[in-house]
């Protein structure tokens, strides 16, 4: 399927906006700008009054928590994830994991989201055959609470997910390894993990530094900060994207550049949950790999990708106390190309030849954009997601001019009160 978007705005990787056409020849970005004459598109998008940006790669999410969105807020992660979260997880089927990540496949695709990192469990299969139905891409892995019973079985799950999915549907879902984190995996738990990885290949994905408590109590039981307790496993050996790092030092930093770790941040969630401000630009002169996640839908409580870009742009500033920190066009690369790096992905995140053909299409009608002097900034700071008109993902369409192509959003609605009514009454 070859797609031609005539007459389009289009964000090149270095932040130029470029008027042109874009054409797409399978799942590949063919050219931006000028199309070649010899050209056959089976379909033409008429890309005239849009604007044509990467699609988001939500560098860490939990899919499936959509489920329990708004049954509890405004508590301590502790106290929250033991008391309200937990407790219903463990209730949860595969049917269930399917239908939560399919409400999440529908805002995400809303909102102008392509791809997405999650961790969560335990029924794998059902957030991959979200992935499959839905065309979003997916990077996959079952995060293991290993202080709960069955750690190594879950482990051995882990390894058949990579091998039943890694590089599936033509490279569009990938699958990582994944420790929830330090305080729910012990020390031998996560070499174990790690040792797994190594000989699979795997990546991993793994919670980091969230909050205060988390650092301290590492420091009390393992006599080391997070980062050099977690090298001690040879977890970072693998390549490794830590969601979070909130709470920092030198010595943390160091570790993070000597592996090449790469850092999903989550403005929304660590404000909602009061954990603390990632120092992001920070990282960014350090020439470390930041990316933005949402976070689940229960510790934030949407998808919006575009909201985590205007947030890390906003407390980025105010963490520094210095306007100039985290600009508009970092903060778009952050939930875009960087995103694509932070979770493994090459040839995603940008609007070039040769890269896959995961893209979003603005409509700048409203309001909100208008005067247009500079759409990035018009993006990054006055938009907000119901401007995303049409979404392709690996060279297909997943939604025209707002309107779904791949999901039946009213069934997925129904299938989710059902599954809430389960889940809350059982
Ligand atoms: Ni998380």
């Amino acid at each position: 399927m070859n797609t031609l978007i005539k007459n389009v705005s289009a964000l090149l990787p270095d932040g130029e906006v470029k008027q042109g056409d874009i054409a797409i020849e399978g799942n590949l970005i063919k050219s931006v700008g000028s199309v070649a004459e010899d050209f056959k598109p089976d379909k033409v998008i008429d890309g005239s009054g849009k604007f044509a940006v990467p699609g988001f790669v939500n560098a860490h999410t939990h899919a499936s928590m959509t489920l329990l969105r708004s049954h509890a807020d405004d508590m301590a992660l502790m106290e929250w994830l033991q008391d309200k979260i937990w407790p219903v997880e463990d209730k949860m089927t595969e049917d269930d994991l399917y239908w939560g990540a399919m409400l999440a496949a529908v805002e995400m695709i809303r909102s102008g989201t392509t791809a997405f990192a999650d961790m969560y469990g335990p029924y794998v299969d059902g957030i991959a055959r979200a992935t499959i139905d839905s065309g979003l891409r997916g990077i996959l892995a079952r995060g293991i609470v290993a202080v709960a019973p069955g750690a190594y079985e879950k482990l051995e799950d882990s390894v058949r997910l990579y091998k039943t999915y890694h590089g599936a549907e033509n490279g569009r879902i990938t699958v990582m390894l994944s420790p929830h984190a330090l305080y729910t995996c012990p020390p031998e738990f996560i070499k174990a993990l790690a040792d797994k990885a190594k000989a699979l290949g795997a990546e991993v994905h793994i919670h980091m530094s969230e909050t205060e408590g988390e650092v301290k109590d590492c420091l009390k039981n393992y006599g080391k900060r997070p980062f050099a307790h977690v090298e001690s496993t040879g977890l970072f050996e693998n390549g490794t994207l830590a969601a979070h790092c909130v709470h920092l030092d030198d010595e943390d930093i160091g570790i993070i550049k000597k592996y090449n770790i790469r850092v999903a941040h989550n403005p929304g969630s660590n404000l909602k949950l009061a954990s603390g401000i990632a120092p992001v630009q920070r990282l960014l002169d350090e020439g470390i790999c930041v990316g933005l996640g949402t976070d689940g839908a229960s510790s934030n409580n949407n998808l919006d990708m575009l909201e985590e870009v205007r947030l890390a742009a906003l407390i980025g500033k105010v963490q520094t106390m210095d306007p100039q920190a985290v600009p508009a066009f970092s903060a778009i690369q952050m939930g875009t190309e960087f995103g694509a790096r932070a979770v493994g992905l090459k040839d995603v995140g940008r609007l070039e030849a040769g890269c896959k053909a995961d893209l979003v299409l603005y409509s700048t009608e409203g309001p909100e954009w208008h005067p247009r002097y500079n759409l990035v900034s018009l993006l990054a700071y006055s938009a907000n997601s119901g401007s995303v008109d049409t979404v392709l993902v690996d060279g297909k369409l997943l939604m025209e001019k707002k309107q779904l192509l791949t999901i039946d959003e009213e069934k997925v609605f129904f299938e989710v009160d059902r599954c809430a009514k389960h889940l809350m009454n059982d």
